[in-house]
């Protein structure tokens, strides 16, 4: 086998289960997972807590200035949580008043163009299996593996809804539902780098699989394009 690590890119429609499968994957890989959209909640979050309008493209622009995103490794978790300006905000960005307001955010060139270049700092010696929208498309257009998860929306709502609860936050399951819905429309229409399935995508529908099935399938995927690397 090659020693040369591939990059691999997970898109796909909101709460599909990108996060986990990129999680498992980059454990077997021994590679470093980087969940995208946590950075794009971030800079979301940070506008809530300064009252910017998430409208507002040119007080956004300037705000980026003063937003620094990383990420802390959590030992018993096993994954990089995100922090803003220094501080851990992993378990804050999941709320729904952040998911309620990310794909405006998200819409924004200037937002965009801030993200991408830190995610292909990151990714720049490979190693890395990284979640989103347009991972594939714009960030990493070379990576080697390329999957476009899907699953039927009732089934992704459940599957986030219980999520919530389970963390403690506020939801309600139709509103979980609304909000998948309105966020796979903006992600999908936005002029820049809209969530796109491109033929050279291996395309993972979970709606009816285990996260162990789902876990075999891109193993195998992986092993291949490492082995082809
Ligand atoms: O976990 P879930 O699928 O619900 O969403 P997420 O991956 O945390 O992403 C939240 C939002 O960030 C998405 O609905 C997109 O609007 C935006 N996003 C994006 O535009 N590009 C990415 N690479 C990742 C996320």
């Amino acid at each position: 086998m090659n020693q040369d690590k591939i990059n691999i890119a997970i898109d796909g429609y909101s709460s599909c289960g990108k996060g986990t499968l990129a999680k498992e994957l980059a454990k077997f890989l021994n590679y470093r997972f980087i969940d995208s959209g946590s950075m794009y909640r971030a800079v979301t979050l940070h506008c809530i807590n300064q009252g910017i309008e998430i409208g507002n493209t040119n007080q956004i622009t300037e705000e980026l200035a003063n937003i620094t995103i990383g990420f802390d490794y959590n030992t018993s978790r096993e994954r990089f949580e995100v922090t803003l300006n220094g501080k851990n905000v992993e378990s804050e960005v999941r709320e729904m008043r952040v998911a309620s307001r990310v794909s405006e955010i998200a819409a924004q060139s200037a937002v965009r163009k801030y993200l991408v270049a830190m995610q292909q700092e990151i990714g720049k010696n490979g190693g890395v299996v990284m979640d989103g929208r347009d991972i594939g498309t714009v960030v990493f257009p070379d990576a080697e593996l390329k999957i476009f998860m899907t699953a039927s929306v009732e089934v992704r709502s459940e599957r986030r809804f219980n999520e919530l609860i389970k963390a403690g936050k506020e939801a309600t399951l139709s509103e979980v539902m609304a909000n998948l819905t309105e966020r796979d429309r903006i992600d999908s229409s936005r002029d820049d780098s809209p969530l796109q399935l491109t033929d050279d995508y291996k395309v993972l529908d979970n709606t009816e699989l285990s996260k162990n099935e789902q876990l075999e399938i891109a193993k195998t995927w992986a092993l291949e394009c490492i082995n082809q690397n």
